[in-house]
């Protein structure tokens, strides 16, 4: 291993990209001509198109690419639709067409917004009296309010703005620990901007209002506000997504009979609400398809993957984020997750291939947004289960990871059609298309 010798660098965000690139290549990289290249050939053609990514944020040198690709054949509340999925891992687009294309006929995907409330806090400690604090806040909520009007202007011309402000007491948790706890409708920009410079906002007038409210002694009118931030749990910004047909209709392309389909499926189901090292996993697939199509329209992948995960704990202990049932010989099967989506703002307006990806949604509204993620989300989770307790899921994530195994061993195009070829009829493994190659090559 290659160990440099290291100066810390002063002033390197104000460094030309050519110039961070030869400092990483000289600091780090053994001046490798290959590094640089590399780095280079991922440079956009188009001048501006570069530009635009570089600007996206600091210290950029190139661009890294990730598949953009479509997974057809949804049918939503009874619309068919395409959905754009950005993602690596090769068998997720091919299972979410597999199981748009299975719940295609029998009734599609019915999904539906439950609600649409974000939140954040202002978070602060205040030592004196609590009955004092409560009148402080009664009578300085409109202050507050009003503080922020001219910050919500724009959004309450849309609909939106702030819903509501509550004062709460969370002492029991941390001595003198209080909370603003504020609402917010932010319609069809994810909000987080607005969101947080109305929580700052609020922060400073309640210092204000503080200092000047008559009720407080010298200390208490010194209430510390520590932050000021919005919440990426949001379980007031929910949608309810649900796929059903009789189990006599669950026949697809199973190696077992529909009633032990249907009972395995609800086991395994049942297995991930109640065994957390199950759950995880479970719901990681979920977010296979939730994570493509929420990075594929440019929105914040972490808060979503923050909030999912926090909501499927709000109970005491984690645990599936779907659920299945069969009555009366009906298979049923859903979810409900949060999720704080924009289709204004943001990268939605900036990036081109989000753009074509919401032209591809129809341009839809943050609610309509918030249908097609649970969607793939369910569609993602039914496919994994399916193959799960059918025929496992390395059959068919390893037909689809052939071609890196196949790239990875730089095969030629002639040996890759060969492969492909062997290999629907033999087990993927990386020995078996080792040991292929070889005998192809000899
Ligand atoms: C792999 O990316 C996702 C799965 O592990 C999900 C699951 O186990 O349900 C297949």
């Amino acid at each position: 291993m290659y160990y440099p010798m290291i100066t810390p660098i002063t002033g390197f965000s104000k460094l030309k990209k050519e110039e961070k690139i030869d400092w990483l290549l000289k600091t780090y990289l053994q001046d490798s001509e290959n590094s640089k290249k590399i780095l280079k050939q991922y440079w956009n053609e188009d001048d501006a198109v570069q530009q635009l990514h570089e600007e996206f944020t600091e210290n950029t040198l190139s661009n890294f690419y990730l598949p953009f690709g479509i997974a057809p054949n949804f049918l939503i509340n009874g619309k068919l639709m395409a959905i754009p999925m950005t993602t690596e891992e090769s068998s997720v687009i091919a299972a979410a067409s597999k199981a748009a294309k299975f719940w295609q006929t029998r009734g599609g995907f019915k999904v539906e917004v439950l609600n649409t409330t974000k939140n954040g806090q202002v978070h602060f400690v205040f030592n004196g009296d609590k009955d004092k604090l409560k009148n402080f806040f009664n009578a300085s909520k409109e202050s507050l309010i009003d503080s922020v009007s001219s910050i919500t202007k724009n959004m309450r011309k849309r609909g939106g703005g702030v819903l509501d402000i509550e004062l709460l007491d969370k002492t029991k948790l941390l001595e003198g620990y209080y909370q603003l706890h504020c609402t917010f409708e932010t319609k069809d920009s994810m909000g987080a901007n607005f969101i947080n410079s109305c929580l700052e906002k609020f922060a400073d007038t309640l210092k204000e209002e503080a200092v000047s409210f008559q009720g407080f002694n010298t200390e208490e009118k010194h209430l510390e506000v520590i932050m000021s931030i919005l919440s990426n749990y949001v379980p007031e910004c929910l949608v309810r997504v649900e796929v059903s047909c009789p189990v006599s209709e669950l026949y697809d392309d199973n190696p077992i009979t529909n009633e032990v389909f249907a009972e395995k499926f609800l086991t395994a189901i049942k297995i991930a609400e109640v065994e957390p090292y199950r759950a995880v996993t479970h719901n990681k697939g979920i977010m296979n398809g939730i994570d493509a199509v929420v990075l594929a329209t440019g929105n914040d992948f972490r808060a979503v993957e923050a909030g999912i995960h926090a909501y499927a704990c709000k109970d005491g202990s984690y645990t599936s984020l779907t659920h299945a049932s069969v009555e009366n010989g009906e298979f049923k099967f859903w979810m409900e997750i949060p999720l704080a989506l924009g289709t204004v703002g943001g990268l939605t307006n900036l990036h081109p291939l989000v753009k074509v990806a919401l032209e591809i949604l129809q341009k839809p509204s943050a609610r309509e947004l918030m249908e097609i993620v649970a969607v793939a989300g369910l569609a993602q989770n039914f496919a994994a289960v399916k193959s799960l307790v059918t025929n496992g899921i390395q059959q068919g994530h390893m037909k689809m990871h052939l071609m890196n195994i196949l790239n990875s061993q730089k095969a030629t195009p002639t040996e890759k059609q060969e492969l492909i070829q062997y290999f629907t009829k033999h087990t993927v493994t990386h020995s078996t298309v080792a040991e292929q190659l070889e005998r192809i090559r000899n």
